[in-house]
């Protein structure tokens, strides 16, 4: 069956089987942020952004997406992105790196719908996100400092 959506702003169409799982579709297509976890929605390592919201792919078949506008890690390169990849860094919240692109699309999809998240927030958002190395603490920090630059060059405008 033919699937068409956009896929990190470029309209795609693909030839699906049945069943397939869109963590599939887009690890074939060059999307090798998508990582392959668990596969039952319960580690977020396949996230993307489904029209905005943060969603396991492993758990979407590629049907489902259909019209929609898909976003993956290749694909975030603003100034949201790009501060919260650089905040990631330098707070040390990237050890094996394996959950970073799962993470970087919760935490994306949160900032870009809240401007200053409280803590509860962050963990909320960050709670479909397994972090096997870091303990989560530095991850938070890292969302954090990236809502307050992002807030400071808002308010610098
Ligand atoms: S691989 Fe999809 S949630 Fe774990
Ligand atoms: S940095 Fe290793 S799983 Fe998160």
């Amino acid at each position: 069956m033919k699937v068409e959506f956009e896929l990190n702003g470029e309209e795609k169409s693909f030839d699906v089987e049945p069943g397939e799982v869109l963590l599939d579709l887009l690890r074939d297509n060059g999307c090798k942020s998508v990582k392959r976890g668990c596969e039952t929605g319960d580690c977020g390592a396949c996230m993307v952004l489904v029209n905005g919201r943060a969603m396991t792919s492993c758990t979407l078949f590629a049907a489902q997406v259909n019209g929609r506008e898909i976003r993956t890690v290749e694909g975030l390169e603003d100034e949201l992105a790009e501060r919260l990849k650089e905040s990631l860094l330098e707070a040390g919240a990237v050890q094996c790196g394996f959950c970073i692109p799962g993470v970087l699309i919760s935490a994306y999809s949160l900032l870009s719908r809240k401007e200053n998240p409280t803590e509860e927030e962050i963990e909320a958002a960050l709670d479909g996100n397994l972090c096997r190395c870091t303990g989560y603490i530095k991850q938070i920090e890292a969302i954090k400092e990236t809502s307050n630059k992002i807030g400071g060059s808002r308010d610098g405008r």
